[in-house]
């Protein structure tokens, strides 16, 4: 096949586990309130997986979802990159293996990208070089979590925010006829000066879990809410706003854009500063909060489902989370 000019989006596909957890009903265990939780984040519930399901069974899931709905068959495909802050396992081997071996695709190239909640964005763009240097041409994009399995289920500022699910993009390289739709431009940003706003303390390499005690606060989310609220809104606006300078696009010219879904009042605080009407952004954090690297992926599929995706259309998507990280990407579909 000869060198890819353009890298378009096949498909996409996702999952989330059938287990539907109300605020009313984490409200039984955790000292919360559905009022609370609508009024500052606006999740009404999340999914959450069952404890003998893992990130990869999720990831799988949502590949084949998305193998199902292109004109490719399993065969085709020849890469895996896996986003994921919640890997089956810590360090090795990557989930990205796992999902392959499960897929029955042994042999083809696989590998995990770590970059919090803007995994999905990182992870296309990863894919996307790969297929212009033409070391792939269909790649599985996956984003996946199990964020149940790293909450710390007795502290109320974190646990009532995230769900599990997974999401999958299959990108494919195209040649000079399809052009015209594609990835036109993405931009990654990363300021690890954040690192502790929002962290698991323990279980790596700088404070191993071996031959210690631990308490559930070590090895669960730790967050900085405010702090990353005011770098998401931040980043957010500003990822919105230079794709649209630099494409020379006014917003009548951009038909959605697709946060990821952290908390709808961050989206409604960028729209203002963008002077954006809410309509423009596509939101469902009610029904499955905080899914992180799975979310835009997912968002993506509902969108589809509703018809609210057509070829031609210009779509950003846009990501923020631990890292911190941001980064958003122009998509023609
Ligand atoms: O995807 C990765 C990126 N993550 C994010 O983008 C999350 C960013 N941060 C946020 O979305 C928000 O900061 C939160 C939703 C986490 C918190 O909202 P907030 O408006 O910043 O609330 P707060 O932290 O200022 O807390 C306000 C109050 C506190 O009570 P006091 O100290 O004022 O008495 C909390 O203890 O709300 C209390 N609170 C709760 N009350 C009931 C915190 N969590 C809860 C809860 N239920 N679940």
């Amino acid at each position: 096949m000869k060198h890819a000019t353009a890298v378009t989006i096949e498909s996409i596909g996702s999952f989330v586990p059938q287990r539907r957890v109300t605020n009313d009903q984490l409200a039984e265990f955790v000292d919360t309130s559905d009022q609370w939780i609508r009024s500052h984040t606006g999740i009404g519930a999340r999914h959450l997986a069952e404890d003998t399901t893992a990130t990869s069974d999720l990831a799988v899931q949502a590949a084949l979802d998305a193998i199902e709905r292109s004109d490719l068959t399993k065969e085709d495909i020849d890469g895996i990159i896996v986003a994921t802050a919640t890997p089956d396992y810590v360090g090795f081997p990557s989930t990205a293996c796992i999902i392959q071996d499960k897929l029955g695709l042994n042999g083809i190239a696989a590998l995990d990208v770590v970059a919090g909640c803007t995994g999905f964005i990182y992870g296309l763009e990863v894919a996307r070089g790969m297929i212009l240097g033409g070391t792939m041409h269909h790649v599985l994009v996956i984003g996946a979590e199990k964020l149940s399995s790293i909450v710390n289920w007795k502290d109320r500022n974190t646990c009532v925010l995230f769900g599990d699910g997974a999401g999958c993009a299959i990108l494919s390289a195209s040649g000079s006829a399809d052009e015209r739709r594609g990835i036109k431009q993405t931009i990654l940003y990363a300021d690890g000066s954040g690192a502790d706003c929002l962290i698991v303390p323990r279980g790596g390499s700088k404070a191993p879990l071996q031959g210690v005690t631990v308490a559930a606060e070590d090895v669960t989310i730790a967050m900085e809410g405010r702090k990353v609220y005011n770098f998401a809104v931040a980043k957010l606006a500003e990822t919105i706003r230079t794709l649209m300078e630099d494409n020379d696009l006014t917003i009548d010219d951009v038909d959605r854009i697709i946060p990821h879904q952290a908390n709808s009042r961050i989206i409604q605080a960028a729209a203002n500063r963008l002077k954006i009407p809410m309509e423009k952004f596509f939101v469902n954090i009610e029904d499955y909060a905080n899914t992180s690297a799975a979310s835009i992926p997912i968002a993506l599929k509902n969108l589809e489902d509703q018809k609210g995706l057509k070829k031609g259309d210009r779509i950003i998507i846009v990501g923020f989370g631990a890292g911190l990280t941001s980064g958003g990407s122009l998509l023609v579909w």
